[in-house]
């Protein structure tokens, strides 16, 4: 195992996932566990830059966790925790911002965007959140990290970040390098498809959650936002067409070219209840192992207990390099 590579991925507790994250990430994650020794967390920490009802936030990371299992994650093969749950997350992240950038954070898109939604309550996390991010990934001195298109940004940074420190204090940090699907790496809203896929979005309709039910998935395909140009090809000039074939590809296992065979001369209608079957049939599996899941809370309880005791170990070792370097004292311990 030790000869493994290390992978360490996560998402936000904030909703049930969406299909942009399952394809995005998640599916990778799953397919990486066998080749790679893998770290999945689920960043709670992360959550709270935008106000969360903390019945809601207990409620959405425990779910996450039989949502991530659902979805073909072993935690005997991976290691699958709560990020809150492993101290040394916070304290590398206040090492790291000793080290970063103002100039650095103000340039993230994800800030930009996200503060403008809420510029009355703009709070000092949702700036610094990707300098936690970045603490997540080198406290595991991970060699990947598996994510969609819209963590590119962070995931430099991080890296930046990496040789920073290496830089100035000498080697301590692998430098990570990005993992990011060809086809699917950026699921587009069905509403608004030149936005992407947020399980956040106001609009229910402008998502899909993996573990949705059938009827629903049927009724937002159908309402999904399309053109009025009438053929099935994947181009820019159809960002809605594009988006639901991007999905039936990557769900189907159907290339974009035989897609676009498939339906030549064909009209929407037909086109979209192909693509909400697909949807259907991908994630019936999905939700069924997930409702399973939820009747069994001692089960969930013993993997993420488990997954804070191995990442843990892991983490504290490269906690315990970093405070040396920059000339914290060892604590002592009283016999
Ligand atoms: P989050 O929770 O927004 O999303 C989790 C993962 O899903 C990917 N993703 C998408 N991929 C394709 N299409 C979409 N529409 C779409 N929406 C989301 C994201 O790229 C991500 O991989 N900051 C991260 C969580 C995080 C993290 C980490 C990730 C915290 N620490 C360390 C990797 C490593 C986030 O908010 O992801």
């Amino acid at each position: 195992m030790d000869d493994k590579k290390v992978i360490l991925s996560g998402a936000q507790p904030s909703g049930k996932l969406t299909l942009g994250n399952y394809l995005g990430a998640l599916k990778n994650w799953v397919a990486l566990q066998d080749e790679y020794n893998c770290y999945y967390c689920i960043v709670d920490l992360h959550a709270i830059t935008v106000p969360q009802e903390p019945k809601d936030l207990r409620r959405n990371s425990l779910e996450a966790l039989a949502q991530y299992l659902a979805c073909g994650l072993d935690p005997q093969k991976s290691t699958i925790f709560i990020q809150s749950h492993v101290t040394a997350h916070a304290e590398l992240s206040w090492v790291l911002n000793s080290i970063t950038y103002m100039g650095e954070l103000n340039r993230m898109t994800q800030f930009k965007d996200k503060s403008k939604k809420s510029e009355a309550n703009l709070n000092a996390a949702l700036f610094t959140y990707p300098v936690l991010m970045a603490a997540d990934i080198l406290l595991y001195q991970a060699d990947l990290v598996p994510v969609g298109e819209d963590q590119k940004q962070h995931l430099e940074l991080a890296r930046n970040l990496a040789q920073r420190f290496n830089n100035r204090y000498s080697e301590t940090f692998k430098v990570p390098d990005p993992y990011i699907p060809k086809v699917g790496a950026r699921i587009m809203s069905l509403q608004e498809p030149t936005k992407k896929m947020s399980k956040s979005d106001e609009n229910e309709n402008a998502y899909i959650s993996i573990v949705e039910n059938p009827d629903a998935i049927i009724r937002k395909i159908k309402r999904a936002v399309t053109d009025s140009l009438g053929r099935i090809k994947y181009c820019d000039e159809q960002p809605g067409i594009k988006n639901l074939m991007m999905i039936y590809s990557k769900l189907s296992g159907k290339s974009i070219e035989e897609i676009e065979a498939m339906y030549e001369g064909k009209g929407y209608g037909e086109f979209k209840n192909d693509v909400a079957e697909v949807i259907v049939e991908g994630l019936r599996p999905i939700r069924e192992k997930y409702e399973d899941l939820l009747k069994n809370k001692d089960y969930l309880e013993t993997v993420y207990a488990q997954g804070a005791d191995k990442a843990e170990r892991v983490a504290r070792k490269t906690l315990r390099k970093v405070y040396k370097k920059v000339g914290f004292i060892p604590r002592k311990f009283l016999k």
